[in-house]
């Protein structure tokens, strides 16, 4: 049964679909296709609706987005350190945040499911040999040899229990206590010692601290939920259409289908196409969608976007991500504000610094400058503020560990620091103390509502 017209989970595949990966055994596919399809939900559905409405509310001015975690989660560190890692970064960055904004912070990891890559191109040659891109751990392997890029089916089956042990893990911290209030100083990274961002956290966690003590002097309840528990929600990219379709499931509650794989999913840059696969599939589940929106977009077209993937224009649903670059925001943001506005259309607005100003230095590898992500980020809150619309948050790549992928910050790290820990298998991440140092900036920006420069 399907409330949407002449849509079913299965009806992406009359469409065009791109950046999808050609299985070298499709029998296999079938199997885990058939395995998967036995296999519970990931998240229920009651959580995924009350993501919507709390998005809904970034609408009114009273949430602030934090969507963060990896370009391209990797299997082999699926454990227990850093998924830990990852969260209290996440954390701090919405303490830091909420504190400075003074409203709910809603936490969105891109973390249990964040597999499929859409890539620039089919093939890259490696040693004058082509092979297949890497497309992510739910597709094939990033070692550069033929064999290790094959795509293979039973990844994605791999990729479906990596993603519950991550969200076990994630549900156990945030709601077993380690996300309480009067933990806020032990989310603290020791390792990175004493730089600015972390003298800063200390004199915030020391406010926390008073304002916990005063509440409980005059006899207020500290052992509230609110104080002692937090969501972080899961998001990926809905990239392989064929693992998505397999999530979606009807939610027993309210008869409507639901991609079951994460809270929010999003469509790429490259696969948003009005009449493709991915926008077809999206258009039926009731899940937050989120669209991302690079330079190269037609406005016309995402009008049409909007309309075919929130007709009631429901708010909540639709949260556009926009990667122009720190350049480019400047001339393509203001219009497509006025267009979005003028429309009337609820859309939260959240601002991607990462994927606009990604770059390849001249020791060929790719990164992002600190300094370009926070212009991108002053600007658009700038932008925002000109055009009476409400800027929701960011969408950041970052990890907990102490990589060495962007350049810039308070560690001044230069191009030939970047090969003492380059890990990522796709784009690069700020590191844990980027990250930090990155929070206190928009908490800047958000204090004075835009005008820092
Ligand atoms: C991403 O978010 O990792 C990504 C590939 O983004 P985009 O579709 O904006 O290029
Ligand atoms: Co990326």
């Amino acid at each position: 049964m399907s409330q949407i017209p002449e849509w079913t989970k299965s009806s992406w595949h009359s469409f065009p679909a791109l950046q999808q990966p050609v299985w070298t055994d499709s029998g296999i596919c079938v199997d885990t296709l058939k395995k998967l399809s036995n296999l519970p939900a990931l998240v229920f559905a009651g959580e995924t609706r009350m993501l919507k409405q709390q998005l809904a509310e970034v609408l009114e001015g009273k949430a602030f987005v934090l969507q963060a975690g990896d370009c391209s989660e990797d299997f082999s560190r699926c454990n227990g350190p850093r998924i830990h890692d990852l969260l209290k970064v996440i954390l701090k960055m919405s303490i830091i945040l909420a504190y400075a904004g003074e409203k709910k912070v809603i936490k969105i990891g891109r973390i249990a499911g964040q597999y499929a890559k859409p890539r620039s191109s089919d093939t890259e040659t490696i040693a004058g040999m082509e092979i297949p891109s890497y497309r992510g751990d739910m597709v094939n392997s990033p070692e550069p040899t033929l064999e290790a890029r094959m795509p293979d089916s039973r990844r994605i089956l791999e990729g479906y229990f990596r993603a519950a042990a991550t969200l076990n893990l994630v549900r156990a911290f945030t709601k077993g206590g380690y996300a309480a209030l009067d933990k806020v100083r032990s989310w603290s990274e020791a390792s990175f010692g004493s730089f600015p961002a972390n003298r800063k956290y200390d004199e915030l966690v020391s406010g926390i601290r008073k304002a916990i003590s005063f509440t409980t002097a005059i006899g207020i309840d500290i052992k509230a939920p609110q104080l002692n528990e937090t969501t972080l929600y899961t998001s990926h990219e809905a990239l392989l259409l064929e693992y998505e379709e397999v999530m979606t499931r009807i939610d027993t509650t309210t008869g409507y289908w639901y991609d079951t794989s994460a809270h929010m999913i999003w469509v790429g840059d490259r696969t948003r196409q009005v009449d493709g696969a991915h926008v077809e599939f999206l258009r039926g589940v009731w899940n937050p969608l989120g669209v991302k929106i690079g330079p190269n977009h037609d406005i016309d077209n995402i009008k049409r976007l909007i309309q075919k993937l929130n007709p009631d224009n429901d708010p909540g649903r639709i949260t556009l991500i926009t990667r122009f670059g720190a350049e480019k925001i400047k001339s393509l943001l203001p219009n497509l504000l006025h267009e979005i506005k003028s429309e009337g259309f609820k859309v939260v607005w959240l601002c991607d610094p990462m994927h606009g100003n990604t770059y390849i230095n001249k020791l060929y590898q790719k990164t992002r400058k600190y300094e370009d992500i926070l212009q991108e980020i002053r600007s658009f809150w700038q932008l925002h503020e000109a055009a009476a619309t409400i800027a929701g948050g960011v969408h950041l790549e970052l990890t907990g560990d102490n990589v060495t992928e962007c350049i810039g910050g308070n560690r001044q790290l230069l191009d030939k620091d970047l090969n003492l820990n380059y890990q990522t298998n796709c784009d690069p991440r700020l590191n844990a103390e980027q990250a930090v140092e990155l929070a206190f900036e928009i908490a800047e920006i958000l204090r004075s509502g835009g005008h820092t420069e």
